[in-house]
């Protein structure tokens, strides 16, 4: 499955000096080692799990599952029996037992908000709130809450001239409220370990999910913790001395995996940056890179779309020469981006990783390794270790060699998601129903001669807007609980920098006359109800939407109308032809 030669004709290599300190240097070192990961997992695994600290022992095998749902309920256990702490691991494990107590985790550039003036008071507190919202429970938050607007409520007063203005009251129920200040005051700052069991739940994060409502995917200790760690060392090459800045949101897959635990787990030194890639101009990221000698540089290809935008001026205006490694995920990379970043930002000497992974698969699937993998540009070329991809046709046959269809994995690697909670019916539904015996990822895939592996993208109904996941079903019911919307239909467009954007459709109810300021609420109602990531970049009045007889949306005419494409194939099964003519006459944008 993985050719025996790595190709020497179109393809881009790490650099000589990388491969002399890399962890897997050569492409056979990872075509031997990803034997072993497939036809030895207990040893692969093994010898990572060595480095980590385990309670108690694990009983059971290394790996133990069923991915047929046609012999029994899914699952899949890793290092059934173990007992150990995820946090120990992270934090204690890296001061006690590798002595890296004063090392720099993370440099953090968060605006300092307690040094904000008076006068803006009130938004400080409400920063605070939501910058505590991300990492504290309800009820610290509740506490934190009660005690900034005491504070806040002393230092009015203290200002005199504002003593007329209303100070928020937080009413306090001595039943039920302690004060926090007099709780923390003496409390020991040690804390003895849970141990935890490898398969106990690590954290639940929602996404998107193609019939509108969001699935709980759950990720479980030990099989998250050795996967992350093992993948961020591997993928971005991690070196002592490294400083290592992915840019993702925390809240998102990527932050959990790639800045918290991944990062941790190898006593990683990383930029925490919260802020834009354009403020205060668009040479900010390389200025931080500047600042803080990044070493291995991860982002998303949107960013680097956007970046390019600029031209190349911004970024040769920093050296950059600390850069050695650069990453890419959540899309596929147009192979242009991929030059720019290539070229311009790591100035031709830096590989670029790009990393093929879902929030289910907890880490990178397919992927290069920086000094291993010969890089062509938009492809994610092959699987990580212990990763058995394969490529089927609609009536779930195996292809073999160059071919395209849905990319599916055989078996499992230790981070995939476990199920979704609370729900194990769908999960099974969603990813192994379509073709039992296969993990069924939801993305097209194409592989060429030489075995690399291309995503073509989503082939279920969802979109990639900026990286970001988004189901059309969860658009349209937002827009549809509007009170004036009857219908909605939304598609993608193709968009320069995000990738896709989206492109809705609505049928007003009888009466309801379509303007601007509908067109606004029905974007805020979108916004309001999933988050800005999901604004609608076009909405278009369709009295009427194109359907079969059986009453089916024709999302595939919808798409071509929204790109003024009049090239619609095969439109006999519609039930009323005329509605297409008229809604490419009403479109709301240019052609792309
Ligand atoms: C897409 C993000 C092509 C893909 C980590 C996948 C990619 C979805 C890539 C998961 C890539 C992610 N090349 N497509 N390198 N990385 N995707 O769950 O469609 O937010 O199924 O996880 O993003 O998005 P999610």
């Amino acid at each position: 499955m993985i050719p025996d030669k790595a190709p020497k004709e179109d393809v881009f290599h790490g650099s000589e000096e990388l491969k002399k300190e890399a962890h897997i240097p050569s492409f056979e070192k990872y075509k031997e080692l990803y034997m072993k990961s497939i036809d030895h997992p207990d040893e692969f695994w093994g010898d990572v799990a060595k480095d980590f600290f385990w309670k108690t022992k694990h009983t059971g095998p290394f790996l133990e599952y069923n991915f047929d749902v046609t012999k029994g309920e899914i699952y899949v256990k890793f290092m059934e029996g173990a007992t150990t702490n995820i946090c120990y691991n992270l934090l204690d494990r890296n001061v006690h037992d590798r002595k890296l107590g004063d090392n720099v985790a993370f440099y953090c550039t968060f605006q300092k908000h307690l040094s904000a003036p008076q006068r803006y008071q009130y938004e400080s507190i409400s920063n605070r709130r939501r910058f505590k919202a991300a990492s504290s429970s309800t009820e610290q938050i509740e506490l934190d809450r009660k005690s900034d607007t005491e504070t806040a409520q002393r230092e009015t007063d203290r200002e005199g001239k504002e003593k007329t203005r209303p100070v928020p009251q937080v009413p306090w129920d001595p039943e039920v409220d302690l004060c926090w200040h007099s709780l923390i005051r003496g409390a020991s700052d040690e804390c003895e370990p849970e141990w935890c069991e490898s398969e106990d739940p690590l954290f639940i994060l929602y996404t998107s999910g193609s019939t509108g409502k969001p699935k709980g995917v759950l990720h479980t200790v030990s099989g998250y913790m050795l996967y992350t760690a093992t993948t961020f060392k591997l993928v971005f090459d991690h070196q002592p001395g490294d400083v290592y800045w992915c840019t993702a949101d925390i809240g998102w897959i990527t932050g959990h995996s790639y800045i918290t635990y991944g990062p941790l787990a190898n006593g990683a030194t990383s930029v925490l940056f919260e802020g834009l890639p354009t403020y205060p101009d668009v040479g900010r990221m390389w200025e931080i890179v500047d600042k803080y000698s990044v070493t291995k540089f991860y982002t998303a290809p949107t960013a680097i779309r956007m970046l390019m935008k600029f031209g190349s001026d911004p970024v040769v205006k920093y050296k950059r020469e600390s850069l050695k490694v650069l990453g890419t995920v959540g899309e596929p990379i147009n192979p242009e981006a991929w030059q720019w970043y290539y070229n311009v930002v790591g100035d031709k000497r830096c590989p670029i990783v790009d990393t093929f992974w879902q929030t289910e698969t907890g880490g990178h699937v397919l992927t290069p390794l920086p000094a291993a993998t010969p890089m062509k540009p938009g492809s994610a070329t092959f699987p990580f270790f212990g990763v058995v991809p394969a490529i089927l046709n609609e009536s779930g046959e195996e292809l073999e060699g160059p071919s395209e269809g849905y990319l599916v994995f055989k078996q499992p690697w230790p981070g995939v998601m476990r199920t979704v909670y609370g729900n194990q019916q769908r999960f099974e539904t969603t990813y192994f129903k379509k073709f039992p015996g296969y993990y069924v990822t939801g993305d097209g895939c194409r592989r060429d001669k030489d075995g690399y592996y291309w995503i073509t993208g989503r082939i279920d109904d969802m979109l990639n807007v900026s990286g970001h996941l988004l189901s059309t079903a969860e658009v349209e019911s937002a827009l549809v609980e509007h009170e004036a919307v009857a219908e909605a239909a939304v598609v993608g467009r193709p968009h320069p920098v995000k990738g896709e954007s989206l492109y809705c459709f609505v049928t007003l109810n009888d009466g309801v006359t379509y303007n601007r300021p509908l067109e606004a609420e029905l974007k805020k109602q979108v916004r309001e109800k999933i988050g800005a990531i999901a604004t609608p970049d076009y909405i278009q009045n369709a009295p009427g939407l194109p359907k079969t007889r059986s009453g089916k949306i024709m999302r595939r005419v919808l798409r071509k109308i929204a790109c003024d494409e009049r090239d619609l194939g095969d439109i006999s099964t519609l039930a009323d032809s005329s509605v297409v003519e008229q809604l490419f006459q009403n479109r709301c944008c240019p052609a792309v």
